[in-house]
């Protein structure tokens, strides 16, 4: 599960001024708010940083304060997504960073499109970070997805932006202004 916003906490970054949002499928949030429950490292760590932390078990949120917040959402449903920015009055007029890691190779491309051209369209100033499976046709690229396939979550999401070169292409065609890619190798 996902860990990044507790590892910034306990790495000192309780004090910088941003709002962090985590989305993920229903089934997912449940055990994670189950996890964060249940955890002494993660219950030490909100002593430390003066965090009491409120459930809302109804629609499956945690929230604490402003800092952190975690609901459930499918992103390949636009509808969905612009729920999560209403009930959780996400201000689309500060700048937003969206991070997402390995996400959205599981996801259909069209509905990727949709949901990059409504963050292009609807936030004043977004920066979108990805970071994804790429290159399905090569010989290893044909493994992974077996393998992916095998286990019952295939790379649906893969198939549209196959090369680098598309990846400029994708996040061009919903209104970005600049792209950057980089593979693995050249980080
Ligand atoms: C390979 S995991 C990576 C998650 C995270 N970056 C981490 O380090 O644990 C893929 C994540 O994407 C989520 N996911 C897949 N399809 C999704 C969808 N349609 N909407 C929201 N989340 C989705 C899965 O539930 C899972 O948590």
């Amino acid at each position: 599960m996902e860990t990044l916003w507790f590892n910034l906490m306990d790495q000192g970054f309780a004090d910088k001024n941003f709002r962090f949002i985590e989305l993920d499928l229903d089934m997912v949030v449940k055990r994670k708010i189950k996890k964060i429950k249940s955890s002494k490292k993660i219950s030490q760590l909100f002593e430390r940083l003066q965090l009491k932390p409120s459930f809302a078990e109804q629609n499956n949120t945690l929230s604490l304060g402003d800092k952190y917040t975690i609901a459930s959402c499918d992103l390949s449903d636009l509808s969905q997504f612009r729920q999560v920015i209403d009930e959780h009055k996400i201000n689309p007029k500060l700048p937003t960073f969206f991070y997402a890691e390995c996400v959205l190779s599981y996801i259909n491309a069209d509905q990727v499109d949709d949901l990059m051209g409504f963050i292009n369209q609807n936030f004043n100033l977004a920066f979108v970070f990805d970071y994804e499976m790429y290159n399905p046709s090569d010989r290893f690229g044909q493994m992974m997805v077996k393998n992916f396939d095998q286990r019952g979550c295939p790379l649906v999401g893969i198939y549209k932006y196959q090369e680098i070169r598309h990846q400029h292409e994708r996040y061009s065609k919903n209104g970005f202004k600049n792209t950057e890619v980089y593979t693995m190798k050249d980080v």
